[in-house]
């Protein structure tokens, strides 16, 4: 297939607008273990996108398949940001052309300050938001600018995770339980924050096991479920679907 073939398939497979973020019938191996079983999502520029579902569902699995990390091993599917072919690319490739994920493990390097942690980031180009930008965005970074950054608390490693991937040019931020061991007045602060980002023109997909606070801050969510996806559509319904959160989210 040619890549402008592959550009339609990819991109015109719904009805609507044409879609910033295109997962187009993903799936995804570990070794013999078929965890995403052929699925599709897309997002529109400027969206919060959340992610959800039951422990297990493939969710973590989903966002390294679209960041193009070795593991898991996609067999087959189309991934498009901004018209570029990601799943045509090596992780790093992906990087460069705007995937941000903040895994969840957050990855702070030991034995670097906040400020080496955001600069590392912004060793080659595309550049991205500026120190000062990042600096008025998490003010607690800014006073700890010279603190080592694994010697920070655990929702402030969180804010220099989500500071470092916007350090670089990024089209999508992916934030995989953001809000995981946090207590809840940090979340409260995070969360404020990924709406000053959101402000900014940032396209946004959040995991969260804390459903009911990714939906409050997404305009949309797709739920996941052994593989496949069982809701797709605005946060709003699920939160307002009672049946639907009992089944596939236990809330
Ligand atoms: N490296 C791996 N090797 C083999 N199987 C894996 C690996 N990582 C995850 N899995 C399996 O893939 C399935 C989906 O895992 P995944 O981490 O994507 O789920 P999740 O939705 O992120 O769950 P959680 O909410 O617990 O984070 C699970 O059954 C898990 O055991
Ligand atoms: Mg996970």
């Amino acid at each position: 297939m040619t890549t402008a073939a592959k550009a339609s398939t990819g991109v015109n497979h719904a009805t609507t607008a044409p879609a910033y973020l295109d997962v187009w019938d993903l799936h995804a191996y570990y070794g013999e273990s078929y965890i995403v079983q052929g699925i599709s999502f897309k997002i529109h520029e400027g969206e919060i996108l959340a992610l959800l579902g039951r422990n297990g569902a493939g969710k973590t699995t989903t966002l390294r398949a679209i960041a193009r990390l070795d593991e898991p091993q996609v067999s087959h599917g189309e991934i498009w940001l901004d018209h570029k072919p990601l799943h045509q690319m090596k992780s790093y490739e992906a990087a460069t052309n705007g995937l941000g994920l903040v895994p969840e493990d957050r990855r702070i390097i030991a034995g670097l300050t906040v400020e080496e942690n955001l600069k590392l980031a912004q060793i080659a180009p595309p550049i991205g938001w500026s120190l000062d930008r990042l600096y008025d965005l998490f003010p607690r970074l800014r006073e700890r600018r010279n603190q080592e950054g694994i010697t920070l608390s655990g929702g402030e490693q969180q804010m220099l995770a989500i500071a470092r991937a916007l350090a670089r040019d990024i089209k999508v931020l992916l934030l995989d339980e953001p809000y995981e061991g946090l207590a809840p007045v940090i979340v409260d602060e995070i969360e404020k924050t990924l709406r000053l980002i959101k402000e900014q023109g940032m396209t946004t997909v959040i995991v969260e096991q804390n459903a009911v606070r990714a939906l409050e801050l997404a305009d949309r969510a797709v739920i996941l479920d052994t593989g496949g996806i069982v809701f797709d559509g605005l946060a709003s319904e699920v939160l307002e679907n009672e049946e639907l959160r009992a089944e596939y989210l236990a809330i």
